[in-house]
C-alpha cells in the first residue's frame, strides 16, 4: 500500500498583511527535505508577494478558496488559473467556514475542486461534522457523504487531501479523542478507495481543528492521519514549526 507524504498547511483564514509574510519566512528558514511537505495558506492578496519571498525554500503557498470558473463578470471572485499565476500551489475548498457563511453545497465545492485541478492547483477538501451531528451519532454519514458529493471524478489519479474539520473542534480548543479521529479517517480512506481505487492511498487525510504544538504528536501519529490543517497556530512561526517538528 502507498503510504502518503505528510502534508502540514497553515490555513491563515482573514488574517495577515505584509508584516506577517515574516513569520513565513522564520518558518521556511526552518522546513528542510520533502517531507512533511508544508504549505501556507495566506489570504489571497499575499499569494504572489509570500511566494516571491518563499521562492528556493520547500515551504508552498496555497489559497483559501476559489471560483470554479477559470474567467467571467463574477465581481469578487478569483479563478484558480489566476491563484495559480499569483504562484499558488494548492488550494483549500469547501471549508466549513464557507460552507456555513456563504452556502456553499457539496456540488458547489466539487465544481470548484475540478477547477482547482483544471488549473494545476492541488486541492485540500474540507469535510466535517457539526457539534449536533455529532451528538446525535451522525458523525461518519455527514463526513461520509460529503466526501462523496464534494470530489468530482477528475480527481482520480491527481495529487488531492481530503481534511477532517470537525466543525466544533474549530478555534475551540477542543479536539476529538484519538480513536474518534481515526474512525473518521479510516471511512473516508474507504470512501476513497472505493471511489478512486488504490492509486488514491497516495492521497493525505488531514486532521484539522485546535492542532497545536501540544497535541499535534498525538494527533499527527494516528492511524490515516497524513497531517494536519492548522487555523490559529499557522500564524506564529514557532506554533507552527512545533507542529511540524511533532511528525
Ligand atoms: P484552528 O486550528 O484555529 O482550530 O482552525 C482549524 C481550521 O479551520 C483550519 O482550516
Amino acid at each position: 500500500m502507498t503510504v502518503p507524504t505528510p502534508l502540514i498547511a497553515g490555513n491563515w483564514k482573514m488574517h495577515g498583511t505584509a508584516a506577517t509574510i515574516d513569520e513565513a519566512r522564520k518558518v521556511a528558514a526552518q522546513v528542510k527535505g520533502t517531507s512533511p511537505r508544508v504549505a501556507i495558506c495566506p489570504p489571497a492578496t499575499l499569494i504572489h508577494q509570500l511566494s516571491e519571498a518563499l521562492k528556493g525554500s520547500a515551504v508552498l503557498v496555497g489559497a483559501q478558496d476559489c471560483h470554479c470558473e477559470s474567467a467571467g463578470a463574477y465581481t469578487g471572485d478569483v479563478s484558480a488559473e489566476m491563484l495559480a499565476d499569483a504562484g499558488a500551489k494548492l488550494v483549500i475548498l469547501g471549508h466549513s467556514e464557507r460552507r456555513a457563511g456563504y452556502g456553499e453545497t457539496d456540488a458547489l465545492v466539487a465544481k470548484k475542486t475540478a477547477g482547482a485541478l483544471r488549473a494545476g492547483l492541488e486541492p485540500i477538501v474540507c469535510v466535517g461534522e457539526t457539534i449536533d451531528q455529532r451528538k446525535a451519532g451522525e458523525a461518519l454519514a455527514v463526513v461520509t457523504g460529503q466526501v462523496r458529493g464534494s470530489l468530482p471524478p477528475e480527481v482520480a489519479g491527481q495529487a488531492f487531501s481530503v481534511a477532517y474539520e470537525p466543525v466544533w473542534a474549530i478555534g475551540s480548543g477542543l479536539t476529538p479523542a484519538v480513536a474518534e479521529i481515526e474512525e473518521v479517517h479510516a471511512a473516508i480512506r474507504a470512501i476513497l478507495r472505493e471511489l478512486f481505487g488504490a492509486a488514491s492511498d497516495s492521497a493525505p487525510i488531514l486532521y484539522g481543528g485546535s492542532v497545536k504544538p501540544s497535541n499535534a504528536a498525538e494527533i499527527l501519529h494516528a492511524a490515516e492521519v497524513g497531517g494536519a490543517l492548522v487555523g490559529g497556530a499557522s500564524l506564529k512561526a514557532d506554533d507552527f514549526l512545533g507542529i511540524i517538528n511533532a511528525l
